[in-house]
């Protein structure tokens, strides 16, 4: 050992950092962490014993709680003892495999789950309670403490084998009863693992069911919460992070931090629950195709297997767009308050489709260029009349943005008290396609031209112009395209930055919601670059015929429900998902199952579970499969 990773050149109070270890040393660490895998496959190679006790003493240096040291290690290198584990497992793989479905259970059974013959040499470690007597310094709250133990003894000797060359396969798939008995383990000892230890034939990069797709990795900062349950830090939100600490602050961040913090994942418990129930419905399994998997997500989304979902609102934000003097729409800025109007009196097609679908209209004023008369169904929110011309500088200011945000979050914090259990995105502004793709080319680094389509009906040059203008505005406002508040202020506008708000709030209070078409998708394209879990919470109404659609769907990994050539806005393609909506509802909870259409009870017993085997089963399983 060279004098620099001599282990008296470490360790001096006065230094915080110098219990480090040399780089080399620390590499090692975490090298053998790192490329630590589960291995399956092995060499017949043996393990000589000296290798053996290295590793062994390994696992022994574990720390246990009240240091009582529980494990013990029984080496099994007898063929005869291995075949019958092998045997238990053989059956319990089977057994486990009717907890997939089809295609995950045939990928279950093409995995390879054990080298219980294959490695030269099994290890079985144990935890026995009892050591050191009843009372163990700090296991009387948690007893399991002494299992947990037992698993650190388990890993060392998985990262020991690692940096030695050698691979460990930890064997679950094995019922306890029958490998005590085999292996001769007391009553008050518990088998913790099933190790098989030998050389691999692979140490892959990654974990085989990670690569085979069958899971994949979770981010780091998904699993991390901060001072409580649920709790993430800013900094997993950088655009927040970057205007939270800013030398001045602008106001609004806070309050988008607060909600974004409460959107989490979907309710997997839910889900599992409502999947189950789709597939004991009176109909073959899947044979609803994606009307089941909105059924599933909706569950998910409001954590509840047989969702309600009777309060529905379009919330249309309306705004004006700077930008419109470069010539950029068909129609002139007066038709945004036109049609705000036209809302208010009921008579658009946003107001025919929502009475249809049972959903109130609610119109916000979140920046018209014009004042508009108060009417009792608008909500005054407005934040600047209009924003400037982003091909001349930013359309908003950071303040403004997040003003816009923020209303939009209190627009549905108040539909909330008023009852709401399905939100639909909508939007009105003249201009607004001309922002949406710059939004779309600043985010995904695609060039307008690829994301710009004839918005209310341009002609060629009008195109044309409109693609120069937005290659204008990111050459003059260069938005950041990792930071979505950025880009919002930039090259938004204020209805899509109220839609962001809409979306922020409704995911986090589990308020499923229906997004529209290129402008609704351009907000919920900053929503989930601001918060990537919302994208959960959304559900794609429909396939606009403006080209950049298609790209924010793909880069949002959204499949949107309809296709009917639709380039209205105002919530439109959102209020006719409504109907899909109730319909994979009502199926979820008013169609009979095998068992309440009293199928399996006359044919199979009566159960709501699979049908049994032979001729009695037979009818429900054919209608199920298909058959
Ligand atoms: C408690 C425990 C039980 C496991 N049981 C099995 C098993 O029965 N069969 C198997 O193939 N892998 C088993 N594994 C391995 C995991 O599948 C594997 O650790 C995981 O996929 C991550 O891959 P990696 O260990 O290569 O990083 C087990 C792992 C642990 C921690």
């Amino acid at each position: 050992m060279n004098e620099h990773l001599s282990p008296d050149s470490i360790g001096s109070a006065a230094d915080p950092t110098a219990f480090a270890f040399p780089a080399q040393w620390r590499d090692g660490v975490y090298e053998a962490i790192r490329r630590r895998r589960d291995v399956r496959r092995f060499r017949p190679d043996p393990v000589s014993p000296e290798l053996l006790a290295r590793v062994l003493d390994a696992a022994h240096h574990a720390p246990s709680v009240g240091f009582m040291q529980p494990w013990n290690f029984i080496v099994i290198a007898d063929r005869g003892t291995r075949q019958q584990i092998h045997e238990l497992f053989r059956r319990e793989r089977l057994a486990a495999a009717q907890f997939f479905d089809e295609p995950r259970r045939s990928q279950y059974l093409s995995f390879k789950l054990e080298g219980i013959l294959d490695a030269p040499v099994n290890i079985c470690v144990t935890c026995d309670p009892t050591r050191t007597g009843p009372a163990v310094i700090g296991r009387n709250a948690i007893p399991e403490t002494d299992v947990y133990s037992t698993c650190c003894a388990v890993q060392n000797l998985w990262l020991a084998a690692r940096a030695e060359g050698l691979g460990v396969g930890w064997v679950s798939i094995l019922k306890q009863p029958q490998l005590r008995s085999i292996l001769g383990i007391p009553p008050h000892v518990m088998p913790v693992a099933y190790l098989c230890l030998g050389y691999p034939e692979d140490l892959p990069d990654e974990p085989e069911l990670e690569r085979a797709g069958w899971l994949p990795r979770r981010e780091l900062q998904d699993t991390i919460y901060y001072e409580t349950w649920g709790q993430r830090s800013h900094s997993d939100w950088p655009a927040l992070h970057r205007l939270l600490t800013s030398p001045t602050p602008p106001s609004g961040p806070e309050r988008i931090l607060d909600v974004v913090r409460r959107i989490g994942p979907l309710d997997e418990a839910a889900m599992g629950a409502a999947r189950a129930r789709l597939d004991r419905l009176t109909k073959p399994q899947g044979s609803l195709g994606r009307l089941e998997e909105l059924a599933i997500k909706l569950a998910g989304i409001t954590g509840t297997p047989r969702p309600m979902l009777g309060r529905k609102a379009v919330v249309v934000m309306a705004a004006d767009h700077g930008v419109t003097a470069e010539g950029v729409s068909a129609y002139p800025q007066e038709v945004t308050a036109q049609m705000v109007l036209n809302f208010l009196r009921g008579g658009a097609a946003i107001n025919v489709l929502a009475r249809r679908a049972g959903a109130r209209v609610v119109v916000v004023d979140v920046g018209v260029a014009v004042d508009l008369p108060p009417h009792e169904a608008l909500i005054n929110r407005k934040v600047t009349h209009g924003t400037r011309n982003m091909a001349q500088g930013p359309a908003m200011s950071e303040e403004e943005m997040l003003a816009a945000v923020v209303a939009g979050m209190e627009v549905v914090e108040a539909e909330a008290e008023r009852g709401l259990d399905l939100v639909a995105t909508g939007d009105m502004g003249i201009g607004n396609t001309t922002a949406s793709s710059a939004i779309v080319a600043a985010i995904t680094g695609r060039r307008p031209i690829d994301v710009t389509g004839r918005g209310t009906g341009i002609n060629d040059a009008g195109l044309s112009r409109k693609v120069a203008v937005i290659e204008l505005a990111l050459q003059v406002n260069r938005p950041r395209r990792d930071d979505p508040l950025d880009v919002l202020a930039k090259v938004g506008g204020l209805e899509i930055a109220g839609l962001v708000g809409v979306i922020l709030a409704a995911a986090a209070r589990r308020i499923p919601v229906l997004i529209d078409g290129f402008i609704s998708g351009a907000a919920a394209l900053v929503a989930t670059e601001l918060c990537p879990p919302v994208r959960e919470y959304l559900i794609a109404g429909h396939s606009s015929v403006e080209i950049g659609h298609r790209i924010m769907l793909e880069r949002m990994e959204l499949v949107p429900y309809l296709n009917l050539n639709l380039r209205l806005g105002e919530g439109t393609g959102a209020a006719m998902l409504m109907h899909l909506v109730d319909d994979a509802l009502a199926i979820l909870g008013e169609m009979a199952t095998f068992g309440e259409a009293g199928v399996a009870e006359q044919t199979a017993g009566g159960s709501d579970a699979p049908a049994g085997a032979g001729e009695e089963g037979t009818s429900a399983e054919a209608i199920r499969t298909g058959g």
